[in-house]
């Protein structure tokens, strides 16, 4: 009688376990920001069977998968132009002729996982079909694949406008839950409305702006400059942009709900070395999701070395999940930014040329009130400071060097 009671009791524990899951809010995921592929920024709405192929090689052979990156991401265009008679989502037959699930159980049998790209409007920004209205079928639809992820995108919000972004976005959250499968919740609705005050309750990661472009400081039609810009033209930022945008607003994030800064556009623009160490180093420190953008087969071996640098992706997967804050009183206005925050064991200083030209830096460590520096290392060079309670140095063109402290 008694084992028969306890067992009860166990059941009802476990019955009651996801259900206190999602009151809360909080699931295993996103405890440490997303890591992988995406096929937007290098195959646009192309991506197919035999790209996804060479990725789960590509993985393997240049240390990606060893350094971290497990989600391979198909972006708009993997959904055919047409739903079911019935009103499902299908895949593009030609592009994916076994279809979703199988290629779901192939990148589970290579221990990576799979996500897909939806979106909150009618139609996708490629005109495939949007989920509006469809949320808990499609969410069911995806679960019942083995899907992973979703980016969950903000095209064809045109056509409901109606419905505040909390509403379109919130839908496929309560969808996702329903499903009764653990899916990674990516919010792509472009910065609008300020998501860093409401995003962190909505997606396991919510985008603080339009799209990245493949410029380093030439906007391509980035009107805003500002996180709190209230113009519509977002998309075309650059990476820089990006950043600026980051000292207003990296503060908000919290462990589980990261402000995604988008792809990355190394490997996918003619950027320096410098330049990709910048974006690399901003995109992990402000626990940003890492998501390579680009073809991994024409990949140079320097931009190879970036984004598999391990000290470096540490720090994006440090157990406090702290982003980094901008210290305007350290730095100069338009010439170099210093930016700190803790992690595990001390903390962490970036230092950023902004102009092309080198610049003379000199910070005082022990001023920035974060506990007094016991050793110091940068992190791209491997290098110590021979006196860790100062630096003074110079910094290359769009240079950023990564200062790790122990206190
Ligand atoms: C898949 O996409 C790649 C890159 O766009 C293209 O070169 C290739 O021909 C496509 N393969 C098929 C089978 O459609
Ligand atoms: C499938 O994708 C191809 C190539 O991207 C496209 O031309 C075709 O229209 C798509 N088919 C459907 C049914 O969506
Ligand atoms: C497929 O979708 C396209 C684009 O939305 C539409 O124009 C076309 O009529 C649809 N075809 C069928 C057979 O439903
Ligand atoms: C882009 O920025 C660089 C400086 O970083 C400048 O020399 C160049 O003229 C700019 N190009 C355009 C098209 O604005
Ligand atoms: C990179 O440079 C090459 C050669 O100058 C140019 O053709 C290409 O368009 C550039 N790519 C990007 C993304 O700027
Ligand atoms: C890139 O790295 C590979 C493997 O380590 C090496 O074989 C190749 O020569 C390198 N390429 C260049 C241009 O350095
Ligand atoms: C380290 O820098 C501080 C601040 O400039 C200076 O007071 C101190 O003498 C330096 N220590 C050494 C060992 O050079």
């Amino acid at each position: 009688m008694e084992h028969k009671s306890q067992l009860s009791l166990l059941l009802h524990i476990v019955a009651i376990l996801p259900f206190v899951q999602v009151v809360l809010g909080g699931t295993a995921l996103g405890q440490t920001p997303q890591m992988g592929w995406n096929s937007w920024n290098a195959f646009k709405a192309t991506v197919n069977y035999t790209v996804v192929q060479e990725v789960i090689d590509l993985f393997e052979s240049l240390g990606l998968k060893k350094a971290g990156y497990n989600y391979v991401l198909l972006d708009d265009g993997w959904s055919s132009f047409n739903r079911t008679t019935d009103g499902y989502l299908q895949a593009n037959a030609t592009s994916f002729p076994q279809g979703i699930e199988a290629l779901a159980k192939e990148l589970h049998g290579q221990g990576l996982k799979l996500g897909l790209y939806g979106d909150s409007g009618h139609y996708t920004c490629a005109w495939r079909p949007g989920s509006w209205g469809y949320e808990e079928r499609d969410a069911q639809t995806f679960a019942s694949w083995g899907v992973d992820y979703l980016k969950y995108d903000n095209c064809g919000g045109f056509q409901s406008m109606t419905e505040a972004p909390q509403i379109r976005f919130g839908a496929m959250k309560n969808a996702l839950a329903l499903s009764g499968r653990d899916i990674f919740y990516s919010v792509c609705e472009w910065g609008y409305q300020f998501p860093w005050h409401w995003g962190g309750g909505i997606g396991h990661s919510y985008r603080m702006s339009g799209d990245i472009t493949t410029s380093f400081t030439n906007e391509t039609s980035c009107q805003c400059k500002t996180a709190y810009c209230l113009n519509t033209g977002y998309a075309g930022c650059s990476v820089l942009t990006i950043i600026n945008k980051m000292k207003e607003i990296s503060q908000y994030q919290t462990r589980g709900h990261w402000l995604d800064m988008d792809m990355l556009e190394i490997g996918n623009a003619n950027f320096t070395l410098n330049q990709q160490q910048t974006h690399f180093a901003f995109w992990a420190a402000l626990k940003s999701p890492l998501i390579i953008g680009a073809d991994l087969s024409k990949l140079s071996n320097d931009s190879v070395a970036v984004l598999t640098n391990q000290a470096i992706i540490a720090l994006n997967q440090d157990v406090l999940g702290e982003p980094v804050i901008y210290r305007e009183e350290f730095s100069k206005e338009g010439l170099f930014q210093v930016w700190t925050g803790k992690v595990q064991g001390g903390f962490v200083i970036l230092l950023l040329n902004e102009k092309s030209y080198p610049q003379t830096v000199s910070l005082v460590l022990s001023d920035l009130g974060l506990g007094s520096p016991k050793k110091v290392v940068e992190l791209w060079s491997d290098e110590k400071l021979t006196n860790c309670t100062k630096f003074d140095g110079i910094l290359e063109s769009y240079q950023t060097l990564v200062f790790k402290v122990q206190t």
